[in-house]
């Protein structure tokens, strides 16, 4: 497995790969790598030839009152990691070769990016969607595997590929979770002791929600889920919504396709998760 810091390197890399006709397959990351992310690496790895996982911490996805700086950078663990779920080069560049002197372009996927986190990360996915759409260009990847444990992430990256007419398959990988049910994520380790205990709450809650009946409206459904995840104590709601799954509008009816998101601060730390409505 390589080790690539500069972005010309990485692009030649993944080049001579599609020279010799092999699939490219790539896992971008912000690191702190736990099994959420090496099941986005395995898969990249049964459907495609050759594997690349990024990992850089993207400042221009972090608020100014965010957690940039406190993010967990644990790159010799994330390292072993990539290499035994088998990537064959992790591209970890520097901020200033991905946003050298004089970068001003942004990549802004309206609509989908305003709502639901995005009223409360303002910018967040212009951040993203600009350095998505950076990575994709250096590494060329047939396909792009992102998971639905950002599930707005995910329908904004569909979005911009097909906006732009990239040439990426974009695939969607189900949530990887801790026993109890929360959702695996870098910022859990934020989570003090007690915290920790409590946030499988979140997802409880939500799981609620999915099984109930197509009686229930969704007015009904998200006051019973506000109340369960209310229940937590010191925990506050930034939003708990059902949407439609391709569009993330709100759910005015029960319908196929639909999900329900939550995002929450425990203490310190904000929380999101969601599920499939059947
Ligand atoms: P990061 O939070 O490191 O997540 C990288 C990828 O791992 C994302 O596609 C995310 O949805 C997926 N992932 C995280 N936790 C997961 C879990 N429990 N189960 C399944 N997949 C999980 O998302 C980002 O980084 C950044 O925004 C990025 C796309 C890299 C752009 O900077």
């Amino acid at each position: 497995m390589r080790t690539i810091r500069g972005p010309g390197a990485m692009a030649a890399a993944s080049a001579l790969w599609r020279q010799r006709g092999l699939s490219v397959g790539f896992v971008p990351t912000m690191g702190a790598l736990h099994e959420g992310h090496v099941s986005l690496v395995r898969r990249a790895r049964a459907e495609n030839r050759r594997v690349a996982v990024s990992i850089f911490v993207n400042p221009a996805q972090f608020g100014p009152q965010e957690d940039y700086r406190r993010y967990p950078r644990t790159l010799p663990a994330d390292l072993a990691r990539c290499r035994r779920a088998g990537a064959d080069a992790v591209f970890c560049p520097e901020a200033g070769g991905v946003y050298p002197e004089g970068f001003s372009t942004q990549v802004e996927v309206r609509g989908l990016s305003d709502r639901l986190c995005g009223r409360f990360r303002p910018g967040h996915f212009k951040g993203v969607a600009t350095v998505v759409l950076k990575l994709l260009n250096i590494v060329r990847p047939h396909a792009a595997y992102f998971g639905e444990k950002d599930f707005q992430q995910l329908v904004v990256i569909r979005r911009m590929a097909a906006d732009l007419d990239l040439p990426v398959r974009v695939v969607g990988c189900p949530i990887i979770r801790e026993s109890d049910g929360l959702a695996m994520s870098s910022r859990n380790r934020y989570l003090g002791r007690e915290e920790r205990s409590l946030a499988p709450l979140l997802h409880g809650a939500l799981a609620w929600g999915a099984r109930q009946p197509r009686g229930a409206t969704p007015a009904v459904l998200l006051a019973g889920v506000r109340k369960r995840i209310l229940r937590v104590p010191g925990i506050s709601i930034d939003y708990v919504s059902l949407v439609d799954g391709r569009d993330l509008t709100d759910a005015r009816a029960r319908a196929d396709g639909q999900r329900l998101l939550a995002a929450v601060r425990l203490g310190g730390t904000r929380l999101i998760d969601n599920v499939e409505v059947a």
